[in-house]
């Protein structure tokens, strides 16, 4: 069984295929975390070490014990006011002001399945033998505060979930004031830490840095879980490389603000925690209130970054993604941003889709502008109607049109905000988040709609199905192009739950969504790639990765993101050069091959291109739909770090070894320079495999020794596909 418990020495067994968590029942009935790493049998209570600290505080009940301190000791979900003075998982006050919390083991439970969680997306289990959970309760009399710790084992991808609902029992409000889904505390070991800060149009770049004494923070307090920084990060050995070394990974299923917090301690011990950011969990709980936090998944390789990712890729893929988009290719489509912007009819999108439909794309997006009396960004967010003036048609017409042309058709849309100038502000004014007396932030020209009112999420959904039901709608392209200022509701009784409300009522409208249009395919969008996180990822099966469409910078962003997420949820698309982020010029083929690393589409016009470009964008459809198992349910290897090597090279396998796909791209070029030598990953040892490409057929010891030359006529920007199939 996954889970285990020993009565006598009060030890929690949680195994994974290739991990083992441990967590114990201190004899003050403190839970004390023991241990998280390879896979081993037996409990591991001889790792913690006791001495006297000094300044470390004991427990009342140790008596005279001085060396039993919860600020030495590795702890499972450590309080503020506890005596452990590192960064806490739950910070509380009690209405006098007081943050004095000791919680206490009071029973726990071992149940078939994967928990859910009310409201917020979580990962899942296909069937009751699939996965364990553990619910361990907490309290703490005096604050009448009860503390349920979740833990959801799904051994066959390597993954161990945690949540936490914290419920006030007592008879007074209670605040919280910090609120971690969960924490790892190590004992031993010097650590780097990895996390995937970025901006706008440049998301999620490899962060790697030695952890010193002290804490490294990162997170979000805009509302979402941004550009800037991602809510995913990597504790791992100094040493640790893409195929060796132990490596831990901390992955929100959450879309909202954050905070992640790496610290090493005065005793060199390293506590790795993530949940959601201070600004939400200023957070009031009335008598009988409980406050669930969202999901975090963890993952533990004892063999480097690519284990860690494919845990997490598998786990995303196929037990955060739902519906009918979870197994099956998404279509391939264009995209009208980049080709029109705002500037199109209804007969100009018919000709964008006549020129895809010849190609062989699958599918035509209308993107912004198709609304209300929208122009350009200034206006209409929140009255979506659709402009028939502008479409010339009404959009039944154009879906059917389209349609008529073998294509499928998809809409933008922005749902979760506001144009002051729109019908909807005018008529609701009170809608919007503002804090009264304050002018708002403005960005974008636009403000945010309060999705903590149900009123709001009402009028937002049916708004929403009835653009749907007007028309043959087959995708529809979620956005969100701001970060949240200010936080106010003019529902709201107390303003400290307006944020938390916020994201589980965007999550409550996405809910309905799905279960209403099963076959709807929703693809996250926030600005490109400011709110791609796994909580999206469980209404979206893709989400934009980022608005920068430059295949070299894309070369960046792909790579920071495929630590956390699966290709098959990377929004990539083929564009038009020069590049309009960049204003780079890089060869089709290129930009073919970077897109394909992920879902695969155009943004672009197709009367601009060349004889010779429809010619190749008809064969980088047919390969990228020969390949797409191999994208979707494939092993992704990095063969080479953007940052530091030219020739930056990646390579999908097979899950049983029998193909691969192989794609480099040189982003810089020197006359007369040293071969680049590609070493291959992840194919099966001992066998032959032949490319077919060209028939050559090569040791696969070899390739993945001394690797592949590039060829060395491969220019600046170009790239290189060498389909591998074992003989
Ligand atoms: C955001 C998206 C773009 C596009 C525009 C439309 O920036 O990321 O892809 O949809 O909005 O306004």
């Amino acid at each position: 069984m996954p889970i285990s418990y020993s009565p006598e020495k009060k030890i929690f067994s949680l195994h994974t295929d290739r991990s083992t968590y441990q967590l114990a029942v201190d004899g003050f009935g403190a839970l004390l975390h023991l241990y998280y790493g390879a896979r081993c049998e037996g409990e591991a209570e001889y790792l913690l070490t006791f001495a006297d600290r000094g300044f470390s505080g004991n427990p009342y009940a140790a008596g005279d014990d001085r060396t039993w301190s919860y600020d030495a000791l590795p702890q499972e979900f450590p309080a503020w006011g506890s005596g452990d003075f590192r960064a806490p998982c739950l910070g509380v006050r009690a209405a006098d002001g007081t943050a004095g919390c000791a919680l206490r083991y009071r029973e726990h439970e071992i149940l078939p399945g994967k928990y859910a969680l009310p409201g917020l997306p979580a990962a899942y289990a296909e069937d009751g033998d699939e996965a364990e959970t553990l619910k361990i309760e907490l309290s703490d009399e005096r604050l009448g505060l009860s503390v349920t710790l979740l833990y959801g084992v799904l051994p066959h991808c390597d993954v161990i979930t945690r949540s936490v609902i914290v419920q006030n029992r007592g008879e007074e409000t209670l605040t919280l004031g910090r609120l971690q889904s969960a924490c790892l505390d190590f004992v031993g070991g010097d650590y780097d830490l990895v996390t995937f800060p970025g901006r706008y149009a440049l998301e999620r770049q490899f962060d790697r840095r030695e952890l010193g004494r002290g804490t490294h923070a990162i997170g979000s307090r805009r509302g979402y879980s941004s550009h800037q920084y991602n809510p995913f990060v990597i504790l791992c050995d100094r040493d640790a490389t893409e195929s060796a070394g132990r490596v831990w990974g901390m992955e929100l299923v959450w879309s909202g603000g954050f905070l992640a917090e790496a610290e090493r301690d005065q005793l060199s011990q390293t506590r790795l925690s993530i949940g959601m950011d201070e600004v939400q969990t200023a957070y009031p709980l009335a008598p009988g209130e409980s406050i669930c936090a969202p999901e975090v998944i963890l993952s533990y390789s004892a063999a480097g970054f690519e284990r860690l990712s494919h845990n997490l890729h598998r786990c995303l893929r196929s037990r955060v993604r739902r519906g009918r988009y979870r197994e099956e290719r998404t279509p391939i489509l264009l995209n009208s941003w980049e080709a029109s912007y705002f500037d199109f009819t209804g007969e100009s999108l018919l000709t964008l889709a006549e020129g895809a439909a010849k190609l062989g794309v699958e599918m035509l997006v209308m993107d912004d502008g198709w609304f209300g009396a929208r122009r350009d960004d200034k206006s209409s967010l929140g009255d979506w109607t659709v402009n028939e003036e502008k479409l010339g048609m009404p959009l039944g017409e154009l879906a059917r049109r389209v349609n008529a042309l073998g294509l499928k058709f998809g809409i933008w849309m922005e749902p979760e905000m506001i144009s002051e100038d729109s019908e909807l502000c005018r008529a609701h004014p009170d809608w919007v988040l503002a804090v009264p007396g304050q002018a708002p932030v403005r960005s974008r020209s636009q403000l945010v709609l309060d999705f903590s009112r149900e009123e709001v999420r009402e009028h937002i959904f049916r708004a929403i199905c009835a653009v749907l039901d007007s028309a043959n709608i087959e995708y529809l392209k979620w956005d969100l192009n701001r970060s949240i200022a200010d936080v106010y509701s003019h529902a709201a009784p107390d303003q400290g739950r307006v944020l938390y409300q916020n994201m589980l009522g965007v999550y409550e409208v996405l809910e309905k969504l799905c279960a209403r249009y099963p076959d709807l395919l929703i693809e996250g969008c926030s600005g490109g790639g400011g709110r791609f996180d796994a909580g999206m990822l469980h209404y979206c099966p893709q989400i934009w990765c980022s608005d920068n469409t430059d295949a070299i910078d894309r070369l960046f962003i792909q790579h920071g993101t495929s630590f956390g997420y699966p290709a098959v949820s990377v929004g990539s698309h083929v564009s038009i050069c020069p590049n309009h982020q960049t204003g780079r010029t890089t060869p089709f083929e290129t930009r073919g091959a970077v897109a394909a690393a992920g879902t695969f589409g155009y943004e672009l016009d197709p009367a601009q291109l060349t004889g010779e470009e429809c010619a190749a964008v008809k064969e980088q459809i047919a390969a990228y739909k020969a390949d797409a198992a191999l994208v979707r349910d494939g092993f992704y290897y990095r063969l080479s770090d953007p940052a530091k090597d030219v020739c930056c090279a990646w390579v999908f396998v097979a899950e049983d070894g029998s193909e691969a796909r192989l794609s480099a791209v040189l982003r810089e070029k020197h006359a007369n320079e040293p071969a680049h030598y590609i070493r291959l990953r992840g194919l099966t040892p001992g066998a032959r495999y032949r490319a077919r490409e060209t028939g050559r057929v090569y040791s696969v010891d070899a390739l993945m020794d001394a690797g592949l030359p590039l060829p060395l006529d491969c220019r600046e920007y170009g790239s290189f596909t060498l389909h591998l199939e074992r003989e």
